[in-house]
């Protein structure tokens, strides 16, 4: 099938997203294993696709909850992090994963993990799918499917202007399709 006369090419394939799956589940499943029910925080919009297939592959016990967070201003600017829905359930003395599609500048994953901590849950852990490679983070990542290169991606969940969400795999964008030529 030829590829989509925006995306530049495939950078993770879905054998490779489903195969890193396997391995990030049994590694999660065996890290939690006894110690009671873990709660995924999945961050809308982005990991919508993630959360779905990685808590498939849970064998440990497990709920879902979801957070909805958005950037003010430029991402490269401003660090400032607003919430647009917050959690359902109480995270006190939980167990807690935050399930992250893409960790670029950083800003979101440090302000979630600071909101977070101060509701003193039993533990904060992060499974995030891919990340910039050469960016400087404050935050670590926990559980790491990809290091991608640092151009605009979409596919699994991520997106560009809410489009192309759904591809099953992981494309960059060609640069003329989002510099407004
Ligand atoms: C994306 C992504 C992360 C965040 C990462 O969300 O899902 O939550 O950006 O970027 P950062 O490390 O620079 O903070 P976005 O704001 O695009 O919303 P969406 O998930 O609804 O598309």
């Amino acid at each position: 099938m030829a590829l989509h006369s925006e995306f530049e090419r495939i950078l993770v394939t879905e054998e490779e997203i489903q195969n890193r799956l396997d391995e990030l589940a049994a590694e999660i499943s065996d890290d939690y294993r006894g110690k009671g029910s873990i709660v995924l925080v999945g961050i809308l919009k982005g990991s919508y696709m993630f959360m779905a297939d990685l808590a498939r592959r849970l064998t440990i016990p497990h709920y879902i909850d979801f957070m909805a967070l958005s950037s003010y201003g430029s991402k490269t600017v401003s660090g400032a992090v607003r919430v647009l829905l917050d959690l359902r359930a109480d995270i006190y003395d939980k167990h807690v994963l935050i399930v992250e599609d893409i960790v670029d500048t950083g800003n979101t994953i440090d302000y979630l993990s600071m909101m977070l901590n101060a509701r003193n849950p039993a533990s904060l852990k992060s499974v995030v799918l891919t990340r910039k490679v050469g960016k400087a983070i404050n935050t670590p990542v926990d559980y790491l499917g990809f290091e991608i290169p640092d151009v605009w991606v979409v596919g699994y969940g991520l997106d560009f202007a809410e489009r192309h969400r759904t591809w099953p795999y992981i494309a960059e964008l060609k640069p003329e399709a989002y510099s407004g030529k």
